[in-house]
């Protein structure tokens, strides 16, 4: 049974979140993304000409994307280089942003997406997405949403938002489910849906629902984050 949560939140609500946009003076556009104690950093460089020449499209743009842990991001530091699990997360957050950037307004170019972790409390592929689609956007990538993205899940018997690390630790009972999920919210599209445990189709359907909910106030944060940057550009 999982009655009370550690951090004592209620079951649908995320945690603290802060984002800010134009963090980073040399890249073309850049967004800062936090959420609790997991926090995405992102820079956003292009459309530049594409290299290696071979992945070059004739009719859209490709997206070159690397998520990075810093080692001082987790208890136990984390290896230099890509392993596995960081190739995964960089191709599912291209994945999603091939959705949500319109390649096809620029052809032969390629968008370089560069995405650090600073500290790491789980739901860093989703803090990642929602970082590196503000980034685009301050980029000035043409987009057809941004993306808004969460992790959502089950603990014991209570499907819950926004996951901690120990609450995915969670290992009594029937343990916890982890579902990150990312939306075009305006599209009302889902763009990542991925599942680490065991769930029945009605709670599935009961953590996106849930997950949609947190991902829209996700959204209105991200929004505002873009809006108080362009306002303060036109001061300038
Ligand atoms: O971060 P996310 O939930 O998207 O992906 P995960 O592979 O399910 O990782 C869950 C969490 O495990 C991370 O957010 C970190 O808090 C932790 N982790 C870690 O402590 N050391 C690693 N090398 C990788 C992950």
């Amino acid at each position: 049974m999982y009655t009370e949560r550690f951090d004592k939140r209620n079951f649908n609500e995320l945690r603290p979140m802060e984002a800010e946009t134009g963090i980073v003076p040399n890249a073309k556009g850049s967004a800062r993304f936090r959420i609790g104690n997991t926090e995405a950093v992102a820079a956003v460089y292009g459309p530049e000409e594409v290299k290696p020449r071979h992945i070059e499209k004739a009719d859209r743009a490709v997206i070159l994307c690397k998520y990075d842990m810093l080692p001082f991001s987790v208890p136990d530091r984390a290896k230099p280089g890509m392993d596995r699990r960081d190739i995964e997360i960089s191709q599912v957050i291209t994945n999603a942003l091939n959705r949500a950037i319109i390649l096809e307004e620029m052809p032969r170019a390629m968008i370089n997406i560069r995405v650090y972790i600073t500290q790491a409390d789980a739901g860093t592929r989703c803090a990642s997405l929602t970082a590196a689609s503000m980034a685009c956007a301050d980029a000035g990538l043409p987009m057809r949403d941004l993306v808004a993205a969460v992790a959502a899940g089950k603990i014991g018997d209570s499907v819950c938002l926004d996951l901690t690390k120990e609450e995915e630790d969670f290992h009594e009972g029937e343990g916890a489910t982890d579902v990150p999920i990312a939306f075009l919210p305006s599209k009302n599209e889902i763009v990542l849906l991925q599942l680490d445990g065991r769930v029945s189709k009605e709670d599935l359907k009961k953590i996106v629902e849930i997950g949609k909910e947190g991902a829209m106030k996700i959204y209105e944060l991200e929004k505002k984050a873009l809006k108080r940057r362009f306002s303060n550009e036109s001061k300038s």
